[in-house]
């Protein structure tokens, strides 16, 4: 039988933390081993908040340099730049022309930053799009997402059927993988852990960054168990045990975060010396990036002229 496909993609803007890990990371690396993996870094959509070429080129090596320090390997998954393949933004120009401007109004991003009165550009608007676009290329089966993504995988599926009531079956339809205990991982002010906030733990921390983050989580006084404290704790043992921790410390708003801090830097070391072994090697990062391209383009070039030939601009 063939392998489940399976597809996703971090936006290169900025360093991944462990609400990206727990949500969404960790599910790649373990889901590698048996299905046929494309894992993107998703530059083009990351254009939207990144408008500077040094910031962005470093972004995007980094990304790959973390996508590498956390066991996702070139010889069992596909791992490529978005932009490397024209055929995502190609796509998305045949999904626009499809698609009403008040359905896509209903998008969460566009309605958040609607509410919060930012300068919204097209390509914010028309992200679902181009993300619709980088599953269906690939007749994925599975895109393993944190829970933010969910109405993105929706869209893209209601595209899909779209175009295929249209023109014809063209496309698979995709299912998310969300995993409800890490759907939303919480940052350290409570609110859904996020670079746009503030509130993140990096992936690849150094200790004294933990240290800080951890000490500046926000905790009230109302019960023997700091909430925010014990959201992220729970990430790194089990609820058993915890319950005996937090037993034994009750109350004790900074032994209990102390406890943390050992929990997450015995996890990051690892991973961050990893991320250095890696880092030390760009050569061989570009490498791999650049062969993965190859690859998904060629997966991706072959749908695409399925979808010309549907509707109808293919004479040759
Ligand atoms: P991005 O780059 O914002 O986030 C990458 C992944 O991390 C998950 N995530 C979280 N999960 C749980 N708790 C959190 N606090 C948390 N914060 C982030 C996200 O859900 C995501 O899975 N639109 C996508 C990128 C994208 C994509 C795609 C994904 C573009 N094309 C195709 C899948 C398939 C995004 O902005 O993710």
């Amino acid at each position: 039988m063939s392998k489940k496909i399976l597809l996703s993609g971090i936006q290169p803007s900025g360093k991944p933390h462990i609400g990206n890990y727990f949500g969404a990371m960790k599910q790649f690396v373990e889901m590698q081993e048996n299905h046929e993996c494309y894992f993107m870094i998703v530059d083009y959509h990351a254009l939207n908040t990144i408008q500077d070429a040094k910031v962005m080129r470093q972004n995007i090596v980094d990304l790959a340099t973390d996508y590498l320090a956390i066991g996702l390997d070139p010889r069992k998954s596909v791992i490529f730049k978005q932009s490397d393949v024209s055929e995502h933004t190609e796509l998305a120009w045949i999904f626009d022309t499809i698609t009403t401007m008040p359905y896509l109004a209903r998008a969460h991003a566009y309605k958040d930053a609607e509410a919060k009165e930012k300068e919204i550009s097209v390509g914010l608007f028309n992200y679902p799009m181009l993300m619709a676009a980088d599953i269906l290329l690939y007749d994925a089966d599975v895109v393993p997402v944190g829970a933010d993504q969910k109405q993105h995988v929706e869209i893209t599926r209601d595209t899909a059927q779209k175009f295929n009531h249209i023109y014809g079956e063209t496309f698979k339809l995709p299912e998310a993988k969300i995993l409800p205990d890490v759907a939303v991982v919480l940052g350290i002010d409570g609110r859904k852990m996020s670079k746009s906030y503030g509130n993140t733990i990096p992936l690849f921390a150094e200790d004294s960054e933990i240290e800080k983050a951890v000490m500046a989580i926000v905790t009230d006084s109302s019960g023997g168990v700091p909430k925010n404290v014990y959201e992220i704790h729970k990430l790194f043992r089990s609820e058993a045990e915890l319950a005996e921790l937090y037993k034994q410390h009750e109350g004790k708003y900074k032994a209990l975060k102390e406890a943390l801090i050992e929990d997450i830097k015995a996890f990051i070391r690892p991973l961050r010396e990893k991320r250095k072994e890696v880092a030390d090697d760009v050569g061989a990062v570009l490498d791999i990036l650049k062969k993965g391209g190859e690859k998904a383009k060629e997966k991706a070039s072959a749908k695409m002229d399925a979808v010309r030939e549907k509707v109808g601009v293919k004479l040759y």
